[in-house]
């Protein structure tokens, strides 16, 4: 992520979270200050444009509850709270794609990149909160902790947390209150993660 890359950013960050105040060019920056091999573009070759993000810092969930916010986890979008020493959590903050390059895989592609990075660094697991868009949908008729089953069994698709699943990620469990202005999932999300297979968390730290 380069500095000139955060026009484009605020941009799509915009047109994908419109009930939300985008990054500013100085948060970006500190991100990139503190973790710059976490904070992952993907760029649009053809225009050299980014199309989409995946930010990432290092956190030791015993610091943390698993219903915290994402404010909480992120020390109100700072990436302040990122500990590079006992941070064995990689932990997905962000990612989004600009509307017009959606579908075309690059989630996936910048969760492999992330992946990748949780591997190199001998980290536990990948951990991150699911937005759940298709939810206030259904939110009079099922519990979220059915609508997620549901998601998980293949029988509803949501257009975030299916693209999750996709992309290797499994739930831990349905949560409330993760984004202080997430209408479209009527104020729950799930935790995700995805378990480095070379260096497990050990007994006693999973995510329950
Ligand atoms: C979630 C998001 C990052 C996915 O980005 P993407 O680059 O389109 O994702 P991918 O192309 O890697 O995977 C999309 C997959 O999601 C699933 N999916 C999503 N919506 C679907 C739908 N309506 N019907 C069927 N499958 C769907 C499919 O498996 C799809 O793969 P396919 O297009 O090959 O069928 C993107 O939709 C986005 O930016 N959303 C807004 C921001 C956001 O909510 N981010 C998540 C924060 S937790």
């Amino acid at each position: 992520m380069n500095a000139s890359d955060f026009p484009t950013i605020r941009d799509i960050c915009k047109l994908v979270y419109p009930e939300d105040t985008p990054y500013t060019e100085e948060e970006l920056a500190k991100h990139k200050e503190l973790y710059p091999q976490g904070q992952f573009v993907a760029e649009h070759l053809a225009t050299g444009n980014v199309a989409g993000v995946h930010f990432s810092l290092r956190i030791s969930m015993n610091d943390y509850h698993i219903d915290d916010s994402w404010d909480v986890l992120t020390a109100h979008g700072t990436f302040e709270d990122h500990d590079p020493v006992n941070g064995h959590t990689l932990y997905g903050a962000d990612v989004f794609v600009s509307p017009e390059h959606q579908h075309h895989g690059l989630a996936h592609a910048l969760t492999d990149a992330t992946r990748k990075l949780a591997v190199e660094e001998g980290l536990w697991r990948m951990v991150a909160g699911s937005r759940l868009p298709g939810y206030s949908t259904v939110v009079d008729e099922i519990s979220p902790l059915k609508y997620v089953q549901e998601i998980v069994e293949g029988k509803r698709i949501d257009p975030v947390l299916t693209a999750h699943l996709k992309d290797g990620w499994s739930v831990v469990k349905p949560i409330q209150g993760y984004l202080a202005h997430d209408p479209e999932s009527a104020g729950w999300a799930a935790v995700i993660q995805w378990i480095n297979p070379d260096c497990p968390p050990p007994p006693g730290f999973e995510l329950r």
